[in-house]
C-alpha cells in the first residue's frame, strides 16, 4: 500500500504525459501500470520473505561445520551447487520475462484497439480478421509465457532434487561418521534438521524467482520512464494573464519526431481580439493549436502568455487560464455537468450553466432525460456529434479562461449551433479574452477581427481579417485558395490594429 500511495499518482500523470512526447505504440504506454502491478505482487508476495530468510544461511553452515568438518563441507559445496542453480534461474528467466511484458501490452492493446474500433469491425466485417491477428500476438504472449514456467518450473524442479539428495548425504555421511566414532548420533540427527533449514529459503526463492525477475525489470523501467516524464518541480505561481498571447518563432513538431510540421510561427494577440486560422487540409493548423495551448513540445519559440513562457506556468493553474476544444473533441466518462466543469469538484451550478449558455448548449442539455446529470458515456459515446461539440464548447468555455482555441468547433454544427459558435467567440472577446479559431467553414470566422492563412507549415499571411480574405480571393496568399473561407456573415470590423513581429507572418 505505502508503495502504490508514493508511485502511483505519479506513474499516472506519467503515463497520459508519454503520448505527448514520445510515438510508441499503445502496447508501450499501458506497460507502465501493469509494471506497478507486478512490483506489487512481489512485494505483496512470499519472495521478500526469502530473501529475509537467505542471509541466516551462512549461520546453518558454520553451525554444521562446527558439528564435523566433513559435514560443513559436504552442506556448503551443496549451498554452491544451489546458489549456481538459482543464478542459472536468474539468467535464463531474464529475456524471457521481458518477451512476455512486451506481449502481454501489446495482447491488451489489440484487444484495447477492436472494443475501440467496434462499429468499423461490424460494419465492415473485420471482425475475423481482427480476431486472427489478435489470436496471433495471445499465442505468442502464451508462448513465451509457458518458457519462463518451463525455466522456473524445470530449475526449480532440479533444485528440489538436489536439496534432496543433499538432505540424504547428510545424514549418510554423519551415519558413516558416527559408525567410524567421530560423531554422536545426536549430531547427525542435528546436521541433518539443521541442512534443512539452511537449504530452505534457497528453494523459496527459486520457486519466486520469475516474479522477482519480473518485478525488477519493470522497476528499471518504471525508473527510466519517471525520469523521462515525471513532471519536475513546479513553478512559482504568477498572476492571471490579462493582456496578451504572444507566439514567437514557433516550431513544433509531432511528438517523437525532430521535424517540424509547424515553422517560425510568429504573431501577438492583444485581450479582446479574434483570430481565425484557415488554411488546406494539413496545413499545420491543429498542430500550431496543440504549440500554443502547450500541447505538444515545441521545438523552438516561445509562445507567452502576459510575458511568461508557458513552461513558467503551474500546470493547473495555466490550464484553468486555457479553453481548448481539440478536433476530436474527448470527452471523458462522466456526467455533461462534470465534463464541462472539467472534473472540478468545486465547481459551482452557476458557472456551468454560465459555460453550458455560453456555449448556446443550455437549452439542448435541459431537454436531455436526465439534464446536466446525464452520463455520457465513454468518450461521450450516447450524445450526437453536433452535441459532444457544443459540450466541448461549454468546457473549453468554463471559468471564463484568458485564452480559447477552438479547432474546428464547428465541423458537426447546424445552423443554431453555429450561431451559438458566433456568440460565445463576440463573448470571449467582449469580456476581453482571446479567441483563436481555426476553421475550414466560413461561419465560425464570422465574430474574429483577425484572419491567418497557413499552408506547408507555415503562417503564408496574418492580418486584418478582410485583407487576408482578399489576398486568399486573389490568389495571393497561396494556391490552394478558398472557396470554402468566404465569409457568409458580415465581419466584425476590426477592433485594433495587429502587432506583429518577427518575419514569420506576412508573405
Ligand atoms: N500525431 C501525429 N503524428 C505525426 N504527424 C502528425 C500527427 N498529427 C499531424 N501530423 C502531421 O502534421 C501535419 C499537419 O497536420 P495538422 O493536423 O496540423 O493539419 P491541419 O491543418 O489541422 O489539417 P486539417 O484541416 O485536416 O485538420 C500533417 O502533415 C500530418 O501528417
Ligand atoms: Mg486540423
Amino acid at each position: 500500500m505505502a508503495f502504490d500511495e508514493n508511485f502511483a499518482t505519479r506513474v499516472f500523470k506519467a503515463v497520459v504525459r508519454m503520448p505527448l512526447r514520445s510515438n510508441r505504440g499503445a502496447a508501450e504506454f499501458l506497460l507502465p501500470i501493469r509494471d506497478l502491478d507486478a512490483i506489487r505482487t512481489f512485494l505483496s508476495g512470499s519472495g521478500p520473505i526469502a530473501m529475509f530468510d537467505l542471509p541466516w544461511m551462512p549461520i546453518y553452515l558454520a553451525l554444521i561445520w562446527f558439528l564435523h568438518p566433513s559435514l560443513g563441507m559436504l552442506a556448503v559445496s551443496g549451498a554452491l551447487v544451489l546458489c549456481f542453480m538459482t543464478w542459472l534461474t536468474d539468467r535464463q528467466s531474464e529475456s524471457a520475462s521481458r518477451d512476455v511484458a512486451r506481449e502481454a501490452g501489446q495482447r491488451m492493446a489489440l484487444a484495447e484497439s477492436g472494443r475501440r474500433n467496434a462499429e468499423i469491425l461490424q460494419a465492415m466485417g473485420l471482425t475475423d480478421r481482427m480476431a486472427s491477428r489478435w489470436t496471433d500476438v495471445n499465442f505468442r504472449f502464451l508462448k513465451h509465457n509457458a518458457m519462463l514456467s518451463d525455466v522456473g518450473g524445470g530449475l526449480g524442479g532440479v533444485s528440489k532434487v538436489i536439496r534432496y539428495v543433499l538432505q540424504s548425504a547428510v545424514l549418510g555421511l554423519g551415519a558413516y561418521l558416527v559408525l567410524k566414532q567421530e560423531l554422536s548420533a545426536g549430531s547427525m540427527i542435528g546436521a541433518s534438521i539443521i541442512m534443512s533449514r539452511a537449504l530452505a529459503p534457497v528453494e523459496l526463492a527459486i520457486a519466486n524467482w520469475k516474479s522477482f525477475v519480473a518485478a525488477r525489470q519493470s522497476a528499471a523501467r518504471l525508473n527510466e520512464m519517471l525520469a523521462h516524464f515525471d513532471e519536475g518541480k513546479e513553478p512559482m505561481s504568477l498572476a492571471p494573464p490579462v493582456h496578451q498571447l504572444s507566439v514567437e518563432g514557433v516550431y513544433v513538431a509531432p511528438p517523437g519526431s525532430r521535424e517540424p510540421t509547424v515553422s517560425n510561427a510568429t504573431f501577438k494577440l492583444s485581450a479582446g481580439q479574434g483570430l481565425g486560422i484557415v488554411g488546406p487540409s494539413a496545413a499545420g493548423k491543429s498542430t500550431l493549436a496543440r504549440g500554443i495551448v502547450g500541447v505538444w513540445p515545441l521545438l523552438r519559440g516561445d509562445v507567452r502568455l502576459d510575458g511568461a513562457a508557458l513552461d513558467q506556468w503551474k500546470h493547473e493553474v495555466l490550464g484553468s487560464h486555457i479553453g481548448y476544444l481539440p478536433q476530436d473533441i474527448e470527452l471523458f466518462d462522466g456526467t455533461i455537468a462534470e465534463n464541462i466543469a472539467r472534473f472540478d469538484d468545486t465547481a459551482t451550478s452557476d458557472q456551468i450553466v454560465a459555460a453550458a449558455q455560453a456555449a448556446g448548449v443550455h437549452d439542448m442539455i435541459l431537454h436531455l432525460e436526465k439534464g446536466y446529470e446525464t452520463r455520457i458515456g465513454e468518450s461521450g459515446g450516447s450524445l450526437s456529434a453536433g452535441q459532444r461539440q457544443r459540450i466541448g464548447l461549454a468546457r473549453a468555455l468554463f471559468g471564463n479562461p484568458f485564452l480559447v482555441v477552438l479547432d474546428e468547433p464547428n465541423s458537426n454544427l447546424d445552423s443554431d449551433g453555429d450561431n451559438a459558435l458566433t456568440e460565445a467567440i463576440k463573448s470571449v472577446r467582449a469580456r476581453n479574452g482571446i479567441v483563436i479559431v481555426i476553421a475550414h467553414r466560413p461561419s465560425a470566422i464570422a465574430s474574429v477581427d483577425l484572419l491567418a492563412f497557413m499552408a506547408n507549415g507555415q503562417i503564408q499571411s496574418i492580418g486584418p481579417k478582410e485583407e487576408v480574405l482578399r489576398k486568399i480571393m486573389k490568389g495571393q496568399a497561396g494556391p490552394q485558395t478558398g472557396k470554402e473561407v468566404v465569409p457568409t456573415a458580415q465581419a466584425a470590423p476590426p477592433s485594433g490594429p495587429l502587432s506583429q513581429s518577427g518575419t514569420g507572418g506576412a508573405v
